[in-house]
């Protein structure tokens, strides 16, 4: 019998919507759920534990035996210790349980890439402490783009859930950042070497950075992940992407609610096979490709990514692929590249609904170059192909009323099999146009404003 990994089974819920769902394929699906324990304080998630490769088994996931419940000071003193003796118990086998109605302190960076086989739920309350010196100098360095976490989990056949809250305690951190862009804000939930697992049925807040960053992992399954918090200061709270995936395959991202004030969702270098499903995004920058080719000599791919069912509104995008041009340019003092080479591929975007988004659509192959005379002198080397958008429906802001969505490629050459189709998108004055440059067109089933030297 042939088994799928989270990927699969997330497209054929997908499909569904549109097909005969395949039945034998769903069934597998169900008889590889794990067991649920009887008698623990909350479920286990029904999440089978993916394959590493399509076709192989899933792995097995003993059903977990033993307890251990996380002890708290309960006064705001560090509970790290009382955290890792639990998770050590338990690894294994076990079931480690934040108890409900019960708050815990972190100030500690644990590393958590160790874990095996365990259960970990998250019940309760658990709070970061707000001493950023001491999270400055201990929190992990995932090198990518100088991100950090305040914890990092990994390993194989770990489920993480419970209903309970992990707060970053950003507001330190946003007023912080408002003074030093330089600082290093942690991120919040770190899935770092994660290959088979579960994260549900949490809610994260506050966090300094990202919500999510998921790197060097495999087989993973996101569900019903509520995201908020913004700053109650002046200073806004930056950069706090729902989820960012890196050096990943295999991932599902679905059933959730983000309320935001950067991407909802955002495929850094190397995100290959995700399906991102049925999130509703409020207050982002969209669900974005990107940004890619930032770095000299880096090799960027993504691909084969599909994004269904989204609820998009208060945003700047809603779909985006953003790609740095061919030389180097600053967006900002820490946001700056271009002259990276890769290549982004195979990235259906199907069903979105919007409002109040100043661009349905915005793909840029010119990203952090305003001048696109420049940016066509040097077309990027990370070339954009096979790329669908359909089944698009709602109203924009009135930003850039009457355009409705962004199609500007550095290079006819470099873009390839764009096809943009049932855009059902207005703005506010019932304007429809799109703005395209270098993009070729054949593909395209939009009001194109412009076409500048494009071609099929
Ligand atoms: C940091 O947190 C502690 C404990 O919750 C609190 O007493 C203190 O006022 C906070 N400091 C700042 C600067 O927010
Ligand atoms: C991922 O794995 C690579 C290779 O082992 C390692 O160099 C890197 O530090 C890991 N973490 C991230 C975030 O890339
Ligand atoms: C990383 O931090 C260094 C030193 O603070 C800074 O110069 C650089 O621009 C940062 N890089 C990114 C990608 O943010
Ligand atoms: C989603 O998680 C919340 C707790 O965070 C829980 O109350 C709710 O029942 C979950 N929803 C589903 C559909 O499982
Ligand atoms: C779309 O996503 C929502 C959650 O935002 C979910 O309730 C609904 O069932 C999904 N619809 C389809 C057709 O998948
Ligand atoms: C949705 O986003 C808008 C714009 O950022 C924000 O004002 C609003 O509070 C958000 N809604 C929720 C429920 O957080
Ligand atoms: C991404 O994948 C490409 C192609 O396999 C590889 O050359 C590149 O080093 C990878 N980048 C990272 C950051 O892992
Ligand atoms: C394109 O990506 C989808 C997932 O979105 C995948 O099912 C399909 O196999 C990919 N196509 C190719 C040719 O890899
Ligand atoms: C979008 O923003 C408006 C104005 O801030 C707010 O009234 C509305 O609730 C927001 N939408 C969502 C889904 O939060
Ligand atoms: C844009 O770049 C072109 C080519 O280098 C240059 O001639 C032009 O002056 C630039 N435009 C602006 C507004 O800087
Ligand atoms: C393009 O504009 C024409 C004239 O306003 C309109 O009839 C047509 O539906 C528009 N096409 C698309 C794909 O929006």
């Amino acid at each position: 019998m042939l088994f799928r990994s989270y990927v699969q089974i997330a497209l054929l819920e997908a499909a569904a919507v549109f097909a005969m769902p395949s039945w034998p394929a769903l069934q597998e699906y169900k008889a590889h759920l794990p067991k649920v324990i009887s008698n623990t304080p909350s479920l286990r998630p029904n999440h089978p534990i993916g394959p590493k490769h399509p076709g192989k088994p899933f792995p097995p996931s003993p059903a977990r035996t033993k307890y251990c419940y996380v002890k708290s000071h309960g006064d705001g003193k560090d509970d790290a210790d009382y955290i890792l003796d639990a998770i050590k118990e338990c690894n294994n086998g076990g079931h480690v349980i934040f108890s409900q109605g019960i708050e815990y302190t972190i100030g500690t960076a644990l590393d958590l890439t160790f874990l095996n086989h365990v259960d970990i739920d998250i019940q309760g309350y658990i709070q970061f402490t707000n001493d950023t010196t001491y999270w400055q100098t201990h929190s992990f360095r995932q090198i990518f783009q100088n991100a950090t976490t305040f914890f990092q989990l990994g390993g194989h056949d770990i489920n993480v859930f419970g209903g309970g809250t992990i707060d970053g305690n950003g507001q330190i951190w946003y007023d912080l950042y408002a003074s030093d862009i330089y600082i290093l804000r942690p991120i919040l939930f770190g899935t770092i070497g994660l290959h088979g697992g579960s994260i549900s049925d949490l809610n994260l807040r506050y966090s300094p950075q990202y919500y999510n960053f998921v790197a060097n992992s495999s087989d993973v399954v996101f569900s019903n992940i509520s995201i908020s918090g913004f700053s109650t200061s002046a200073n806004v709270a930056k950069n706090t992407d729902g989820w960012d995936t890196y050096r990943s395959s295999n991932i599902v991202i679905q059933n959730s609610r983000v309320d935001n004030g950067d991407d909802c969702v955002s495929f850094k270098p190397n995100s290959t096979d995700v399906v991102v499903q049925g999130l509703q995004c409020n207050g982002s920058h969209g669900i974005s490709v990107g940004s890619l080719g930032q770095y000299v000599g880096e090799v960027d791919i993504v691909k084969n990514i599909y994004v269904y069912n989204i609820t998009m509104t208060n945003a700047t995008d809603g779909a985006r692929i953003k790609v740095w041009p061919g030389i180097p340019s600053a967006l900002s003092g820490d946001l700056q590249g271009g002259g990276g080479t890769g290549a982004v591929s195979n990235i259906t975007y199907n069903t979105m609904h919007i409002s109040n988004v100043d661009y349905a659509i915005e793909i840029t192959q010119c990203y952090g170059q305003k001048n696109l005379t420049l940016c066509n002198q040097f077309p990027s080397s990370l070339t954009i192909e096979d790329v669908t958008m359909e089944g698009f429906t709602g109203t924009t802001s009135a930003k850039f009323e009457p355009i409705v969505g962004y199609l500007v490629c550095s290079s006819p050459s470099v873009c390839r099999e764009i096809e943009i189709k049932d855009i059902e998108v207005v703005g506010p004055e019932g304007g429809d146009e799109f703005t395209c440059e270098d993009v070729p067109v054949g593909g395209l089933e939009v009001n194109c404003t412009s076409v500048n030297k494009g071609s099929n």
